[in-house]
This record gives structure tokens, C-alpha cells and sequence, in this order.
């Protein structure tokens, strides 16, 4: 399952990916928001984080107006990787290098379209291990607060 969440800057990039896993037959669930009435992006960021260290989700897929709010609150859940990207080549070294496990999009930044496309190499691109693996493991011994 991919969990999604936006704020109203991002609402109508998860609602493309929406669709587009939809028309795939790719199970997800949508934390919300409906609308662009103005919320506060945190919340969302938080219950999609949640959701993929819980388990229950296996990826995540974020979007706010830049992408940039929403990823750092979602990357203060302990063992969230959480990029915003822009780009195609940005999205798979994500994957393959930092095995980010919650994508994060802006939508003032790119259109639903490369949302879309963002989101499809995403969730297609594995993990490339080996060296990759080594700097993962020192993220995750920052976040047990070990040195260096
Ligand atoms: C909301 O106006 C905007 O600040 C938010 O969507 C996001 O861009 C924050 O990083």
C-alpha cells in the first residue's frame, strides 16, 4: 500500500498520483487533505510517515507548495528518508542511493504530469545496497544519537 498526503499546495499533485494508481491497480490509502482550503502541512506529513515505519505502508508519497515543508516534518519520524524531488534522475538516485521511502513533491513547483512520472520511478526503481547501505546505517545511528 502507498500511503498519500498533501497540504492545498500539493493537493492537486496527489490527486493526479491518485489517479494514476487508481488506473494501475496500485493499492493506497489517502491521508488527506480534500480541497484547497489552507491547512497546516505537518499533520499529513506525519500520519503518511507513520504509516510507512508502522509498516502498514511500504512507500509514501508527499506534496506540499515546494515539497520542502512536508519533507522535513516528515523526516523527523525516526527511520523516514523522505526527498523532494524535481526530476526524473533525481527520483530514481533516491531510490537506488538513499532508499528514501517517502517521495516528496511541490506543487508550485512541477505539474501533474511529472508528478506522475516522479511517482511511477519512485515506486519502480529498488535500492541499489552495497555502499549505499553502509551511509543508511549512519543516518540511522544519527537518529539513535551515536557519533560519527
Ligand atoms: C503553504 O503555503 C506552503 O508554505 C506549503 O505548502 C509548503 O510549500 C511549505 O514548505
Amino acid at each position: 500500500m502507498i500511503a498519500l498526503g498533501a497540504d492545498h499546495g500539493g493537493v492537486y499533485l496527489k490527486d493526479a498520483v491518485k489517479k494514476y494508481l487508481e488506473e494501475n491497480g496500485i493499492a493506497y490509502k489517502d491521508y488527506g487533505t480534500e480541497g484547497t482550503e489552507s491547512v497546516d502541512y505537518a499533520p499529513f506529513a506525519y500520519k503518511v510517515a507513520k504509516a510507512v515505519t508502522s509498516g502498514e505502508a511500504e512507500k509514501g508519497i508527499l506534496c506540499c507548495g515546494t515539497g520542502i515543508g512536508i519533507s522535513i516534518a516528515a523526516n523527523k519520524v525516526p527511520g523516514i528518508r523522505a526527498a523532494v524531488c524535481t526530476n526524473a534522475f533525481c527520483a530514481e538516485m533516491t531510490r537506488r542511493h538513499n532508499d528514501a521511502n517517502i517521495l516528496c513533491m511541490g506543487g508550485r513547483v512541477i505539474d501533474e504530469k511529472t508528478a506522475v512520472e516522479l511517482s511511477k520511478i519512485f515506486l519502480e526503481t529498488p535500492f541499489d545496497g552495497g555502499r549505499h547501505a553502509r551511509r543508511i546505517g549512519q543516518i540511522a545511528a544519527i537518529e539513535r544519537g551515536e557519533e560519527l
